[in-house]
């Protein structure tokens, strides 16, 4: 007879993996000219030899500007025909945040994968801004508990942000990226070509993230961007394709050495200036775009930083003087709203960033130009101090 024991026994057993990941990010031009390999050489990473079933999602924005893109990708599918098949037509997606907002996008893109029998050997693959391969990318990693996804970024802030990292994620209940997941792409393909035929003020968006991660990583490439500031803010075809992919760089290296891909701890190490950024996007309904906001957010934080004593003063003139000559304009009157009992609305940032990641509230802040420094408080008078003196720059 077993002894009874005199005590619940607790039996645990640990387990632990870990995995390796690796996707590829292709920087090209053209990408869908016949001889460019980029597109069947990714697809054909893993399987050689084989005919590589292809669902592609196209953002409405490029379509518009490119329409001859559809005949492109059908030709290009017929003459590497022995390497992928396209198993239906170029499916379009509003561009922009309302495939995000809106609640249908996610539902009718998985009726989409499910009617077409994509399975975790076959690929979606999505051309797009920021936020299709958002949408199209949380919908690629809950379908079948995660399908092979490629991903085409078509704007700066994509090429250089968003699109080389491995984040998806729809708007929900009235808060950003509320709903995603973490899930490494099968391959990035960053086509300088798309860059050609986005509209500038998109061109203009995504050098923000430049600026961004220059000021917390890279003072070198700060200085990089003031000295080519007038050639970037006229879109000078080689000077943005410098920013892009040295942006993309600091932004991969993050992922691939910050320790922390996952964001298990409670820092969001590269979302410098990001914490207003969010909240401003949300209060004006996205009349600011994405990097608008994000410049408005990091010149405030750079306002903090000197009143705060983190940076030498004049670091705060240097960051503002540069997102200027780019051709941001660093106000917005929603910063001046304020709650019943006088407290600025954009302040409600700061829970919503803390609430994002849970843990303690983890803001970067500037320690120099080119060095970021994480604080866990923000006072509230300082904040207004900074939102005072953005006011007073207009
Ligand atoms: N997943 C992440 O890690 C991450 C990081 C940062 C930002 N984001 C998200 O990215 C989104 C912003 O993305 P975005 O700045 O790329 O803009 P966007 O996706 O909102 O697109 C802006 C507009 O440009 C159009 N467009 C896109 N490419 C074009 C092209 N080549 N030619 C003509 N028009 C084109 C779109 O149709 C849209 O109207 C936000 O939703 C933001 O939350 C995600
Ligand atoms: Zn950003």
């Amino acid at each position: 007879m077993l002894d009874t024991p005199s005590q619940a026994v607790e039996d645990v057993r640990l387990q632990s993996f870990s995995v390796t990941y690796e996707y590829p990010v292709v920087f090209t031009q053209d990408a869908f000219a016949l001889g460019n390999r980029s597109l069947v050489d990714v697809l054909s990473r893993r399987e050689h030899h084989k005919r590589h079933r292809c669902l592609i999602c196209v953002d409405q924005g490029v379509l518009t500007s490119l329409p001859d893109l559809t005949s492109q990708i059908e030709n290009y599918a017929s003459a590497h025909a022995g390497s992928m098949e396209l198993v239906a037509p170029l499916v379009p997606v509003a561009g922009g945040e309302i495939c995000k907002n809106d609640p249908r996008t996610i539902p009718s893109l998985l009726e989409l994968l499910s009617r077409h029998a994509i399975d975790r050997h076959s690929f979606m693959i999505a051309i797009g801004g920021g936020a299709v391969l958002d949408a199209v990318g949380y919908a690629s990693a809950i379908f079948h508990r995660g399908v092979r996804h490629i991903r085409f970024p078509t704007t700066v802030l994509a090429q250089d942000d968003s699109g080389v990292g491995i984040k998806n994620a729809v708007n929900q209940f009235g808060l950003k990226n509320l709903i995603g997941s973490f899930a490494p792409p099968w391959a990035i393909i960053n086509d300088s070509s798309f860059i050609d035929i986005l509209p500038p003020r998109e061109k203009r968006a995504g050098m923000a993230e430049a600026v961004k991660v220059a000021l917390i990583r890279d003072g070198k490439f700060f200085n990089w961007l003031e000295a080519h500031a007038d050639e970037l803010a006229r879109f000078s075809r080689p000077h943005l394709h410098h920013l892009i992919n040295r942006t993309a760089e600091l932004h991969m290296r993050q992922i691939r050495l910050g320790g922390d891909p996952f964001e298990m701890g409670s820092a969001r190490p590269l979302d410098f200036g990001h914490w207003s950024a969010h909240k401003l996007e949300q209060l004006t309904r996205n009349g600011v775009n994405h990097g608008e906001a994000v410049a408005i957010g990091v010149a405030l934080d750079a306002r903090y930083s000197v009143l705060s004593g983190r940076l030498a003063a004049g670091g705060d003139e240097r960051v503002v003087n540069l997102l200027e000559r780019l051709g941001f304009v660093l106000w917005h009157d929603m910063l001046r709203h304020c709650d019943p009992r006088g407290r600025p609305l954009v302040l409600k940032g700061l829970a919503d960033f803390q609430e994002h990641l849970g843990g303690e509230l983890t803001v970067t802040l500037l320690a120099e130009i080119g060095r970021g420094v994480e604080v866990h408080e923000m006072d509230e008078k300082i904040v207004g101090q900074s939102i005072n003196w953005l006011e007073q720059r207009k």
